[in-house]
């Protein structure tokens, strides 16, 4: 531990510097006009991951964004620890929103502000500077692999076509995953869970053309109020989704697993606080800490149609629509649910209107175990590295990738995140804490080491 230290210490500033580097990329992955972008991240992270000591370091090309592969193999009889981050990020939209520019990455208050900053380039740049430590003072224990991806946002639509390609290349014995969060430096704690996903887009058509609202209005459906009825009526008065057979699949955890799971701290008004809401909401019969973890939801992600520029407009529009995303829970099947949602809207819309359905990417659910040796080795190593165990966790978020690791190439995944869930992911003013970015560096070797030690 204390020859860690001291080499985090000595190169502070380099691995700081070499992060805002990787920052300044516009690796937006949805964004076709940030293409050569995304490639020069991808050349970027190669060049670290040889610099660092990396054997057979690849850009991979796929059908969309490549993906970077690299490796070191010390010895065929050690475990092998199999490296999985994305190094694009979201869009940085809505700009005016941050306080400095998404990719000029910015030191306030010992925190990094950058669009990736945490999600997940600060991330999984860790993983190379721990491997460049390991490397540097001999003591890699494992063998290790990096597969680095730039499609995570995307959905990794063609990952799963390099992993079912790659099945030798990428054996391993544990996959290890930094992009998820902890609760904080003080309470340290690793998720054991990944919600899923279903992510559509709906339509609703009315009068086959934009109408004058005074010449027509008060005779023809207005498809905006059909639509936002049409959501309003997919929660009941519960806040449970009314779609039917929705629930079906979802696993009840036990009276003894929700129980351990409410142990976790959380106060309820430092959060209301820190979102700036009055009172929270959601599934009757739950906690928040289980509405987020354990239970499946529905958001509407953005909504448009009629006139929206400046001034006014009277007009009764032709169409209007929306994204809808659901998270998903064990053992609930990403297009089991996406076509019952399908079916349900296109039965609910009613005849003044015509609606589409459209599937956008989705993500099976999926849990780690907490009784393998890969989690007892990320359980000593936060512990030597913050002086408390972890506390399992359930994670709200989504990483679709983790469910095809396992079905694959058969491997469990540990996910052992730094970021902290008020980071602003995805929002303006994304932020990585420095101290947490320094303290993944050095939690890192040691859990290859107890890997090595317990496998
Ligand atoms: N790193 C996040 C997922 C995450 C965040 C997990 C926080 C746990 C805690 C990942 O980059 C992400 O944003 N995933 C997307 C899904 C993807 C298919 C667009 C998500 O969760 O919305
Ligand atoms: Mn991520
Ligand atoms: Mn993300």
């Amino acid at each position: 531990m204390q020859k860690i230290k001291e080499y985090v210490e000595a190169n502070q500033q380099r691995f700081l510097e070499e992060l805002f580097d990787l920052l300044r990329f516009p690796s937006v992955s949805a964004d076709p006009k940030y293409a050569a972008d995304v490639r020069n991240a991808a050349e970027y992270v190669a060049q670290k991951l040889r610099d660092a000591g990396g054997n057979n370091v690849e850009i991979y090309p796929t059908a969309g964004h490549p993906i970077v592969y690299g490796e070191k193999i010390i010895d065929a009889s050690k475990p092998t620890v199999l490296v999985y981050g994305h190094y694009d990020v979201q869009p940085p939209d809505p700009l005016e929103l941050w306080e400095t520019p998404p990719f000029e990455p910015t030191v306030r208050d010992g925190k990094i502000f950058a669009r990736g900053a945490c999600d997940d380039k600060g991330q999984f740049y860790m993983h190379i500077k721990a491997f460049e430590l390991m490397q540097a003072t001999g003591t890699l224990a494992c063998n290790v692999k990096f597969m680095i991806e730039g499609e995570e946002e995307v959905g990794s639509d063609n990952l799963g076509t390099f992993v079912k390609a790659n099945k030798e290349r990428l054996a391993a014995d544990v996959v290890l995953i930094s992009d998820t969060a902890m609760i904080s430096l003080d309470t340290p704690s690793l998720e054991t869970g990944l919600r899923g996903l279903s992510y559509v887009e709906v339509e609703v058509t009315g009068p086959n053309r934009d109408l004058h609202s005074g010449v027509y209005g008060g005779a023809v459906a207005n498809p905006i109020t059909i639509l936002t009825k049409l959501i309003a009526s997919l929660h009941d008065e519960n806040n449970r989704i009314t779609i039917p057979g929705f629930y079906d699949d979802v696993a009840e955890l036990s009276d003894a697993e929700r129980k351990a799971l409410n142990e976790a701290p959380f106060n309820e008004d430092e959060y209301k606080q820190d979102l700036g809401v009055k009172a929270l909401w959601g599934e009757k019969g739950y906690t928040t800490i289980e509405r987020t973890g354990i239970r499946p939801t529905l958001e509407v992600n953005g909504i448009w149609g009629g006139y929206i520029g400046k001034g006014a407009k009277t007009v009764l529009p032709s169409k209007a629509s929306a994204k809808i995303s659901m998270r998903l829970v064990p053992n609930q099947d990403s297009d089991t649910i996406t076509a019952l949602f399908t079916k349900h809207f296109e039965r609910i819309a009613p005849d003044y209107v015509s609606v589409k359905v459209t599937p956008h990417h989705g993500g099976q659910p999926a849990v780690t175990p907490t009784d393998s040796v890969a989690y007892r080795a990320a359980e000593q190593a936060i512990e030597e590295a913050f002086g408390k165990k972890p506390i399992p966790t359930r994670g709200g978020g989504s990483i679709p990738i983790v469910s095809l690791f396992e079905n694959e190439l058969g491997l469990k995944t540990v996910l052992m995140g730094f970021g902290l869930d008020s980071d602003n992911l995805h929002s303006p003013n994304e932020k990585y804490d420095i101290a947490n970015y320094f303290k993944g560096i050095e939690t890192i070797p040691l859990f290859h080491k107890y890997f090595a030690e317990l496998s």
